[in-house]
């Protein structure tokens, strides 16, 4: 029999969906802020990006508020479901030993930026430098359980999927009383940002990382938290350029990387065009509001949805949960749109079991 290039491609890619569908599942390694957090920050005494408090959580499982900053899943939990995986836990929930650490773990936590001073209000919080000095803590328990060959076998096939800088605007650059939003043009500070996060993606290389799907950020300048800043609650022109500024940069740095790094496949995941999409056209998707959030607290102050809120009726209605963060209904829309994107057509990517 023979194959032309096209079967070929056909025959590999057949190959790859039944042996993942029979062999280990895929593992990740999630690392992020507040979008992607599971849980982690609950382990901090003193944080104050916490959500483990009604009524976060109330469409999760059990209406329980497990420290996700949504009202119920995450994008990655539903990208875990499509993946056929579970949500991978949080890192601080596990003891050293436990056997869970060789199938995936998150390292998010709420708060988090690429720099290790934003979000500095919150007293604590993993900054990227941080989750990825836990990410090399783990990775010597996962040598010492399997051996180093088996252990360099799995940091090369795992996904490493990492959404961070929201914060390094929202909760660095764009406040007023921070020095770096006084000390730095948006061109110096993106500079700073990328230069950073260049060490990090290189630091994560070093560790094992060769498939990484890193999130370009979402139109902050709409978020409901930017929003009332303007007097008729539009979005922020200027802060979505800024972000704008930022992706393209980001996506010319993961090009670069992706050339550099021998073996390295890097994906550059654009959430910036559904998110936009899903805020200027919500009636498209089914929903009735996303200019404002669900729970009612949209001030340039605070924000998160607190015990003696009032809450929306029909959730499902609003692609905002609080003034930062989507629903579970947004977040399913929102990981529709990146799943198919990240894994329909990579072929870097085993696709999933089903
Ligand atoms: C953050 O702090 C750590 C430890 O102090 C340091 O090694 C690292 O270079 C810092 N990272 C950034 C992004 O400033
Ligand atoms: C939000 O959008 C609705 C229409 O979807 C509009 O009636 C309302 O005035 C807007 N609110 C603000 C603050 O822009
Ligand atoms: C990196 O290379 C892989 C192929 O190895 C490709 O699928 C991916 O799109 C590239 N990433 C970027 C950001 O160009
Ligand atoms: C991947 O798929 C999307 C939508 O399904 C399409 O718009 C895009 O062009 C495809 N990308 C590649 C590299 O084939």
């Amino acid at each position: 029999m023979t194959m032309n290039g096209g079967t070929i491609v056909t025959f590999i890619i057949t190959v790859m969906v039944s042996t993942s569908a029979t062999a280990t599942p895929m593992v990740t390694f999630v690392f992020g802020d507040s979008l992607t957090d599971v849980g982690n920050n609950n382990f901090l005494q003193y944080s104050l990006a916490r959500s483990d408090f009604p009524w976060y959580g109330i469409d999760y499982d059990g209406r329980k508020a497990t420290g996700r900053f949504t009202n119920g899943r995450t994008i990655g939990d539903i990208i875990s479901t499509k993946l056929g995986i579970p949500s991978p836990p949080p890192y601080l929930s596990l003891s050293p030993n436990d056997d869970a650490i060789l199938k995936g773990v998150n390292y998010a936590s709420g708060g988090a930026g690429i720099l290790n001073d934003t979000g500095v209000y919150f007293i604590q919080r993993l900054s990227m430098d941080d989750q990825l000095t836990c990410f090399e803590k783990m990775r010597e328990k996962i040598k010492a359980k399997v051996g180093e060959q088996a252990a360099e076998t799995l940091y090369k096939e795992a996904v490493y999927f990492i959404g961070i800088g929201s914060n390094d605007y929202v909760n660095n650059y764009l406040q007023p009383f921070l020095a770096d939003g006084q000390q730095y043009t948006h061109e110096d500070f993106v500079d700073l940002l990328m230069s950073t996060l260049d060490k990090q993606l290189r630091r994560l290389y070093q560790l094992g990382a060769r498939k990484m799907v890193i999130n370009n950020l979402a139109p902050l300048g709409c978020i409901p938290s930017q929003r009332v800043k303007s007097k008729t609650g539009e979005c922020l022109t200027r802060v979505n350029q800024w972000v704008l500024q930022f992706n393209s940069q980001m996506k010319k740095l993961l090009i670069s990387l992706n050339h550099s790094l021998p073996a390295a496949q890097l994906i550059y995941a654009d959430t910036y065009s559904p998110v936009f999409d899903l805020i200027m056209n919500p009636n498209s998707y089914g929903f009735k509001a996303s200019n404002t959030s669900c729970c009612k607290v949209d001030t340039s102050i605070g924000g998160l949805c607190l015990p003696n809120a009032k809450i929306c009726i029909n959730r499902k209605e609003y692609v905002f949960w609080d003034a930062f963060h989507p629903t579970d209904a947004a977040n399913a829309v929102i990981a529709d749109r990146l799943f198919s994107t990240i894994f329909a057509n990579s072929t870097a990517f085993a696709p999933p079991p089903h």
